[in-house]
């Protein structure tokens, strides 16, 4: 995965448990790289095994730490590092992820070597919808419900998450319920 993945988990590790914590981290999955540089490739490798020593050292369930890393993505480094394409994208919650299954083909537009995940909306509503999530990476599911999460309050929207499908419990992929109020007055 491109650098900045790695470069956005090191963000929300200091952010929410220090400098002292991520340095640890790195040791312990033996990452002995220095800094992360946000355009070039690196193995999904390091990802994983810094995800599971933070596991580790924070003594939390990868799955938490993954779905608190979601929430980071969109709150923090989306926001901060492309908040026009994120912008683009919709202006509010329903029109955002309508638009999901587009998204990445535009972040390939800045990251060549992207290789994102696959996203389909079926069963649109007012106020709902079904998220379908087609990945060749496995055990990112709680990533996506934390990158949902974020959404709904990067938008003010009050957002329900329910998993109606589940890859890693045998299913052909992820299919998550969403359902959301309406945008708080801003
Ligand atoms: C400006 C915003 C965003 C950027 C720049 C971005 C970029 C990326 C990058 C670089 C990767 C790693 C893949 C690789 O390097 O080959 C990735 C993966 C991923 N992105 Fe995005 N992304 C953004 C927003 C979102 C949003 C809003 C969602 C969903 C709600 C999302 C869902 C995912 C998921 C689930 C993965 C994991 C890869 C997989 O499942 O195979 N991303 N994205």
């Amino acid at each position: 995965m491109y650098g900045m993945v790695n470069k956005a988990l090191e963000g929300m590790v200091v952010d929410q448990f220090g400098e002292e914590a991520w340095e640890r981290i790195k040791a312990e999955a033996g990452a002995d790289i220095d800094v992360f540089i946000s355009n070039q490739g690196y193995p999904d490798a390091i990802t994983y095994n810094l995800v599971a020593a933070a596991s580790t050292v924070l003594n939390r369930p990868a799955t938490e730490l993954l779905e608190a890393f979601g929430v980071h993505w969109v709150v923090k480094t989306a926001r901060e590092g492309y908040g026009e394409l994120m912008e683009a994208n919709g202006r509010t919650l329903r029109e955002f992820l309508l638009n999901l299954p587009n998204f990445h083909a535009r972040v390939s537009l800045i990251f060549p070597h992207l290789q994102p995940p696959r996203f389909v909306c079926t069963d649109v509503t007012d106020q709902s919808l079904r998220l379908h999530y087609y990945s060749h990476r496995a055990g990112l599911t709680p990533l996506v419900q934390g990158l949902l999460r974020g959404l709904g309050q990067m938008f003010s929207t009050p957002i329900h998450i329910e998993q109606e499908a589940e890859r890693a419990a045998g299913a052909e992929h992820d299919i998550f319920r969403v359902s959301w109020e309406r945008a708080a007055a801003a």
